[in-house]
């Protein structure tokens, strides 16, 4: 029995901003961002829509397609969960009305969690091949405004349901770990914007990928040469062409420039236009390849490297079913990148500044998404989430009334 991704499907805040806007505003030369990160654009939330939402969204063709019934674990990845005790997943428990009968929880360890619950997926499946798992990873990256991380923002949310006999990809056995206490980016919790020591960062990761790699090796791993494709997490596209030179170098393959962006051009698409997703970001990474790839991929194997600061690395590897192509959700993705809303570096401050309720006192927020769930209000310290075609509300609000009288 093989277990893996039998579906997967992402998820891209409404609002975006351009780099180049971004660039013009920060005195920065637009190249340093386009050609030095390799980015255009970075998602922005609109004020009701947050990792919930998201995931909520990401989930609900995979839920629409499949039905409910077999899933009975829901697994969330996130490193900006909006709750200290409660999992996010069980908002989505209730906007996707998921089977009773589950189990969920929250995971965390920065963008590296969302591998940690696709392992944890494949051998709860393995254990009981009846049931399926949902896996999704949400997050928001943030740096603060003028700072070198700031270009490296973004979010978006990637939803996979893992089952025996996967229509997409099944998970091979060997993977390789690695994992060191460091600080090169982290977020203390009286913090809504990461710390991080950028340069230091880069270094970390691609630390991290060499002694992942050797482990991966030494489980029995694949050759460097015989895997097809190659996906890295993305904080930025630049930093996947960095970690495929250095893999290559460490397998002894010199590569040029160009042979290194031809391997990496279809997978690094999504991410180039919604930015940092943090622990979505592999699985963004992933879909596009499956998505944009002129090749056909049926029956090739594709490595997979995930990083989490902090740091824990993993290096696996997943084959690709013939097939795959049948169920690809490309059109569907084109469409909700096309249909989100550029905003101004106005607006993307003001969302940015948003005073969020922390007394209790109600805040209720307008409509801006155009997506499937929002978050309606604040109100005695609970976050209210809604699907959009429940929306009773009209209410005129003032997102920052909410600080008067707090105290
Ligand atoms: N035209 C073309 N390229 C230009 C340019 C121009 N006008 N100006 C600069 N560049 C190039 C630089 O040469 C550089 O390229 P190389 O790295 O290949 O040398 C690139 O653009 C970036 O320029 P700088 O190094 O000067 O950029 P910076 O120091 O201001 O910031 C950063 C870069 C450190 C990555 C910063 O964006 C940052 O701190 N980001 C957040 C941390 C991060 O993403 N770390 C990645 C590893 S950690 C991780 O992966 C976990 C995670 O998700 C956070």
């Amino acid at each position: 029995m093989f277990v893996g991704i039998d579906d997967i499907s992402f998820y891209a805040s409404d609002f975006y901003l351009s780099l180049a806007t971004l660039a013009q505003h920060n005195g920065k030369d637009p190249n340093k961002y386009l050609q030095g990160l390799g980015q255009h654009q970075m998602g922005v939330l609109p004020c009701d829509e947050d990792i919930v939402t998201m995931a909520a969204n990401a989930a609900y063709p995979l839920v629409a397609n499949k039905g409910t019934d077999k899933i009975r674990t829901l697994l969330f990845a996130t490193e900006s969960g909006v709750d200290q005790s409660k999992a996010a997943g069980l908002y989505v428990h209730r906007l996707l009305n998921l089977h009773q009968n589950m189990r969920i929880i929250e995971l965390k360890q920065a963008c590296y969690s969302a591998t940690a619950a696709l392992q944890m997926a494949c051998a709860l499946v393995e254990k009981n091949p009846q049931h399926e798992v949902l896996v999704i990873a949400s997050d928001v990256a943030r740096y603060g405004l003028n700072t070198p991380g700031e270009a490296t923002q973004g979010c978006g949310a990637v939803a996979m349901r893992i089952t025996a006999q996967p229509r997409l990809l099944s998970m091979d056995a060997a993977c390789g770990c690695y994992s060191e206490e460091i600080m090169d980016f982290w977020r203390p919790n009286y913090m809504d914007t990461a710390l991080v020591d950028g340069k230091f960062s880069a270094q970390a990761y691609l630390k991290a990928l060499k002694y992942s790699w050797n482990d991966y090796q030494q489980t029995g791993g694949r050759p460097f040469a015989s895997l097809a494709r190659f996906c890295y997490h993305l904080p930025f596209g630049k930093m996947g062409e960095k970690a495929h030179r250095k893999l290559a170098l460490i397998n002894k393959f010199s590569l040029t420039e160009e042979e290194i962006s031809d391997t990496l051009l279809s997978s690094l698409l999504y991410n180039r236009y919604i930015g940092n997703s943090y622990a979505a970001s592999l699985y963004i990474c992933l879909l596009s390849l499956l998505e944009n790839d002129e090749s056909d991929l049926s029956g090739k194997p594709v490595g997979l490297f995930s990083y989490g600061s902090g740091c824990v690395g993993e290096f696996f590897s997943m084959e690709v079913q013939p097939g795959y192509q049948a169920f690809s959700r490309k059109q569907q993705h084109f469409d909700m990148l096309e249909k989100r809303t550029e905003i101004d570096y106005q607006r993307y401050t003001e969302l940015f500044n948003l005073q969020w309720s922390t007394c209790g006192k109600e805040m209720i927020l307008p409509k801006q998404t155009k997506g499937r769930y929002r978050l309606g209000a604040i109100r005695n310290h609970q976050r209210i989430y809604e699907p959009v075609s429940e929306i009773k509300t009209t209410s005129k609000v003032n997102m920052n009334t909410q600080t008067d009288n707090c105290y």
